[in-house]
C-alpha cells in the first residue's frame, strides 16, 4: 500500500523535474532577442496561480499525513511480531488442551483486532491515495499552464527564472517531505542531561507490606515534589476492597519505617470505599503534596491534596477507556483497572490511557498540577495499550513494559515527547522477584524505580549512558 503512495509521490517528483527541465530549456531558446514586443502581455496571473497551486499541493501531502500511517503501520507490526512470539511461548508451555484452548481463543481476538486496525489502515491510506490523485490532476493542470505560458512568454525571461527559483524551492520542500518518512526513528540524546536509559539493576531493596500478601494490587514511592520537611517521606497505597479500590494513603517518615512497616499516618479520601472520587485501580502518583489518579467509575483524573484533604477532577477525552476498557495485560491476564497510569518525570506529571479515536493505542497527555488540575500537551503513540504492563517517564521519554516469564519483565519500547519518535527495540530486563508488577514509579530526585510487585515494594536502580 505504502509503496504505491511513493509511486503517486515519485509521479509528483518526476512531474515537476520535468517542468524545470522545460522551463529550462525554454530559457535557453529565449534570452536573445527582446528589442520587439508585438505580442500580447504576458498573463503574470496565471504564473501566479501556478505558483499557488504548487504550494497548496505540497501542503495538502503534509508529512503528518505520512507520519499517520508510519504510526499505524509501526505499530500494526510490532503487535504481529509480538503475537508471534506468544504463539512460539504457547507451543513451548503446551501443557494440555484446555490450555491450548483457551490460548487459541486469545489468539483469536488478538487476530481479530489487527484485523480491524489492518481496515483502519486501508481506510487511511485510501484518504491518502484520493489525496495523491488530486495532485497528479492539479500538476496536469500546471504543466498545461506552463506550456500556455511559453507559448505567450517571449519578453519574460527574468520572470521565468523567478518562478524557476520558486519551482525549485517547491521541488526542495517536496523531496523534504518525502525523506522526512525515509529513515527508521531514532531517538535524540536525553533532555536532562542524563542520557538514555541504558540498564536497570537490583532489586535494591525488596519487603511485604505491613498489609499481607493477600492486598497484591497498590503503588509506593516518593514525593516528586515534596514540600520542604517532606523530602524523606515514603508513600503507600494498597487497593483494600475487591483489589481494586482504595480510599486512603499511608505515609512513612522514612525508607527503613515503610520497610518495617512501622509509625505510619494515614490520611482518608472517603470514609467509604468505593465511592465517588475514591481510588480506581493501581497506577497511582504522588506530586506536591497531591494524589493523582483514576476517579472511581469515570473516565476523569482525580487530584486529591493531601493538605486541604480535597478532590479535584479534570476529565479525560470520552472516548478514553476506563472501567477495564483498555487495560494493561499481557496473553491471557489482564491488570484490572490499569486503563490509566500515572506516571511523574524531572517536569511534572503526565497520564498514560488509550482512546478509541487511537485505536486503543496509548496516550500521553500532560497534567498540568494547577487547583483544578488541567490537561496539556497530549501525544498518540502506535503502542498498543493491551501488549503493555506498565509504563514510567524519565526526562520526556516515556518507557513500557512488557511481561517476557515468571522472573523477568522487560523495558522495550520508548517513546520521546520532545521528538516525538518511537521505538521498540529496547531489550533492558527487571528482574522480578514475583510474578506480576503491578505499578511502576519513577523518582526523579534518587533515579529509582519503586515497583509495586504483587504485595512486595521493590526499588531498583537505573542507570543512563549515552550509547545505544
Ligand atoms: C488541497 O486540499 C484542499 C482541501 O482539501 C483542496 O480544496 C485543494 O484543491 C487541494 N489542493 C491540491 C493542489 O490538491
Ligand atoms: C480496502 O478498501 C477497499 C474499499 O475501500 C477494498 O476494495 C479493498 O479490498 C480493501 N483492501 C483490503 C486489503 O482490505
Ligand atoms: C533526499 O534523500 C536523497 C537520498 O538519500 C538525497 O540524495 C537527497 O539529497 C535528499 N534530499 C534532501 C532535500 O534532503
Ligand atoms: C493544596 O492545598 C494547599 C493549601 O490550600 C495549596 O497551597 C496547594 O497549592 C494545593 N495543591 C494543589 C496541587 O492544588
Amino acid at each position: 500500500m505504502l509503496t504505491s503512495n511513493m509511486s503517486h509521490s515519485g509521479r509528483f517528483i518526476l512531474t515537476v523535474i520535468f517542468l524545470l527541465i522545460f522551463i529550462q530549456s525554454a530559457r535557453g531558446k529565449d534570452c536573445v532577442c527582446e528589442l520587439v514586443n508585438s505580442d500580447p502581455d504576458f498573463p503574470e496571473f496565471k504564473l501566479d496561480n501556478v505558483e499557488l497551486t504548487a504550494s497548496q499541493c505540497t501542503e495538502n501531502i503534509t508529512s503528518e499525513k505520512i507520519t499517520e500511517i508510519d504510526r499505524l503501520v509501526l505499530g500494526l507490526q510490532h503487535r504481529i511480531w509480538q503475537l508471534v512470539d506468544m504463539v512460539s511461548i504457547l507451543e513451548k508451555e503446551d501443557n494440555g488442551n484446555l490450555y491450548a484452548a483457551v490460548s487459541l481463543r486469545i489468539i483469536e481476538l488478538e487476530l481479530a483486532e489487527i484485523q480491524d486496525l489492518l481496515d483502519e489502515l486501508n481506510q487511511t491510506t485510501s484518504t491518502y491515495q484520493q489525496l495523491s490523485i488530486q495532485a497528479a490532476e492539479e500538476l496536469q493542470n500546471m504543466q498545461e499552464t506552463m506550456e500556455e505560458l511559453e507559448m505567450s512568454d517571449h519578453t519574460q525571461a527574468m520572470v521565468k527564472q523567478r518562478q524557476n527559483e520558486l519551482l525549485k524551492k517547491e521541488l526542495v520542500r517536496c523531496q523534504n517531505v518525502l525523506n522526512s518518512t525515509l529513515p527508521p526513528p531514532t531517538l535524540s540524546p536525553g533532555h536532562c542531561g542524563l542520557g538514555h536509559l541504558v540498564g536497570v539493576s537490583g532489586p535494591k531493596t525488596y519487603s511485604l507490606t505491613v498489609h499481607g500478601t493477600s492486598y497484591s494490587f497498590g503503588a509506593w514511592g516518593r514525593d516528586a515534589n515534596p514540600a520542604s520537611g517532606d523530602e524523606n517521606k515514603y508513600w503507600l497505597v494498597v487497593l483494600s476492597s475487591s483489589n481494586a479500590y482504595g480510599n486512603f494513603i499511608r505515609q512513612y517518615n522514612s525508607l527503613s519505617t515503610i520497610i518495617l512497616g512501622i509509625d505510619p499516618t494515614d490520611t482518608y479520601i472517603s470514609s467509604s470505599n468505593p465511592t465517588t472520587n475514591t481510588i480506581q485501580g493501581p497506577n497511582m502518583i504522588m506530586y506536591a503534596n497531591a494524589l493523582y489518579y483514576n476517579c472511581y467509575n469515570t473516565y476523569s483524573v482525580c487530584q486529591f491534596n493531601l493538605t486541604t484533604q480535597s478532590v479535584s477532577t479534570v476529565a479525560l477525552p470520552n472516548d478514553a477507556g476506563y472501567n477495564n476498557k483498555f487495560p494493561f495485560a499481557h496473553l491471557g491476564t489482564t491488570y484490572g483497572y490499569t486503563d490509566m497510569d500515572f506516571v511523574t518525570d524531572e517536569s511534572g506529571v503526565y497520564v498514560i490511557y488509550a482512546t478509541t479515536s487511537n485505536f486503543g493505542n496509548v496516550v500521553i497527555s500532560k497534567v498540568e498540577t494547577s487547583n483544578p488540575p488541567v490537561l496539556g500537551q497530549t501525544w498518540s503513540t502506535s503502542l498498543h495499550k493491551k501488549t503493555v504492563t506498565n509504563t514510567f517517564m524519565v526526562c520526556g521519554v516515556l518507557y513500557a513494559t512488557r511481561y517476557l516469564d515468571q522472573e523477568t519483565e522487560e523495558i522495550f519500547y520508548t517513546y520521546d515527547t520532545k521528538t516525538n519518535k518511537e521505538r521498540y527495540d529496547l531489550r533492558i530486563n527487571i528482574k522480578k522477584m514475583q510474578t506480576n508488577i503491578k505499578s511502576i514509579n519513577y523518582d526523579p530526585r534518587d533515579h529509582l524505580l519503586y515497583v509495586f510487585n504483587d504485595a512486595y515494594i521493590v526499588t531498583y536502580e537505573t542507570k543512563f549512558g549515552e550509547l545505544y
